[in-house]
């Protein structure tokens, strides 16, 4: 799907630009999203669907990598949007987004969030729990609004990935739980509410998934328990939203399906339950967050400081680590990473690449095969679209990176990398001072 090539100066390039060049115009770290690459893999999942020539809904979880441009692309590749909070959903607005195309999440929506999210008429909300549904009830009532709904189950189905990651499970935070009835409870209140209108259910599995079977036998369980309501509750769905966490490459151990292949074998195993049971074959939805930023996303770093220990290990450090990629110190994560200033040279030496934070877990890649490292040199670390930027931090008062979109041999900065003055910025002062001040 990429664009990444080594251009005749031996240097990474990424959607026709020298990425030294890139480092030089905006400074490291950075972000650099390849365009391209998004919109082939959101139009794989388009074009799946669509071989099947039925109603589905592709919605962007947005959790992944969430700016106003990013939600601007994904209008334009006509994707929906999945949001989880009242920041996610402003950035929608804020980005202009469609708001029928908006799909709220969460299991802990407060009742401003759902107020917001009715008065704006979002597409549907994704009802996770008993005291949400009450909220919705009430607002929903004394605003005298209409609002979709689709209620978040979980079908029992442990996700072979990180526990961290993994949502599908029965004791888990997230929606209602089937066995001991809650699910049938909500449905049935559901039923008799005038302002909401139960469009479907909602189950997500849990993240990086490399097989198909999770999905399916997640709808194997999904649908023992919709026969049930439809001979209990006369209930019959129309929207099936399966959720994310189609797996991507990080490094040479993971090896990704087709996107294609999720969606034929969950439309599959969907047309095998609804012609059993005489249902009706619902719309299915579904929610890529990763699959579509991941493997998109590329840091620049700049090389500072090395500590050869003789006979032990060489560290590396670069100019970023845990405040712009969490993701190794929390979940052990893995990424590959080369010079992107020497892309032609052999291999010299292993090193370990260390973040600048005050934290011995802050490493971002442990044994790595590099041509010889020298400070100044431009590290590029590959796959790091998904929750990079969305769960960058300021952990020592680091500042943000900026973030660019490259397309076409076109770049621009989508997010400007932040200063030291935004670190104070909503800061009141000690009260001795704040008086000294008046
Ligand atoms: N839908 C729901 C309801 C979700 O909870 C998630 C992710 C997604 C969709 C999108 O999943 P994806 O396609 O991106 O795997 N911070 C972790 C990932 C947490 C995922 C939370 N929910 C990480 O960095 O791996």
């Amino acid at each position: 799907y990429g664009t990444s090539r080594i251009n005749n100066q031996g240097h990474l390039e990424i959607g026709g630009v020298d990425t030294t060049s890139l480092a030089e115009k905006y400074g490291t770290p950075l972000y650099v999203y390849d365009v391209e690459d998004m919109s082939k893999r959101a139009l794989e999942f388009k074009n799946a669907f669509d071989k099947h020539d039925m109603k589905y809904q592709v919605a962007y979880a947005s959790k992944a990598f969430s700016c106003v441009a990013m939600i601007q692309l994904v209008d334009e590749l006509g994707l929906s949007l999945d949001v989880v909070s009242g920041g996610e959903l402003y950035t929608a607005l804020k980005a202009g987004f469609p708001v029928e195309r908006i799909h709220f999440h969460g299991n802990n929506k407060s009742p401003e969030e759902i107020e917001m999210a009715v008065r704006e008429g979002i597409g549907c909300i994704v009802v996770d729990n008993f005291t949400e549904l009450s909220w919705l009830m009430a607002i929903t009532e004394s605003l005298k609004k209409n609002m979709n709904v689709l209620i978040r189950i979980t079908p029992g189905v442990e996700a072979h990935t990180h526990e961290y990651i993994s949502t599908g499970q029965e004791d888990s935070k997230f929606g209602f739980d089937i066995q001991s009835g809650q699910a049938s409870k909500a449905i049935e209140m559901l039923q008799a509410n005038d302002y909401l209108n139960l469009e479907g259910v909602h189950s997500h599995i849990g993240s990086q998934i490399f097989e198909t079977n999770g999905f399916t036998s997640a709808i194997e369980e999904i649908y023992k328990v919709l026969i049930v309501w439809k001979n209990t509750l006369d209930y019959d769905l129309k929207v099936l939203n399966l959720g994310g966490g189609f797996g991507i490459r990080y490094t040479n151990e993971d090896n990704p399906l087709p996107l294609r292949s999720y969606v034929d074998a969950m439309v599959e195993a969907v047309k095998e339950k609804v012609q059993e049971a005489n249902m009706t074959m619902p719309e299915i939805w579904i929610e890529p967050g990763r699959a579509i930023v991941g493997e998109a996303g590329t840091t620049i770093y700049t090389v500072g400081s090395r500590k050869d220990i003789p006979g032990v290990r060489s560290y590396v450090s670069v100019d970023g680590g845990m405040t712009d990629n969490i993701r190794p110190a929390l979940y052990q994560a893995k990424y590959e990473a080369v010079l992107a200033n020497k892309m032609n040279e052999d291999t010299a030496e292993k090193v370990s690449i260390a973040g600048k934070c005050c934290e011995s877990g802050d490493m971002l890649i442990w044994d790595l095969d590099l041509p010889q490292v020298e400070m100044g040199d431009l590290l590029a670390v590959s796959s790091t679209g998904a929750y990079g930027y969305s769960m960058a931090n300021n952990y020592n008062r680091i500042l943000k990176p900026a973030v660019v979109f490259v397309e076409a041999g076109e770049d621009y900065c989508v997010i400007e990398r932040e200063t030291y003055e935004d670190l104070v910025r909503h800061e009141l002062g000690y009260k001795k001072k704040q008086k000294d001040q008046s």
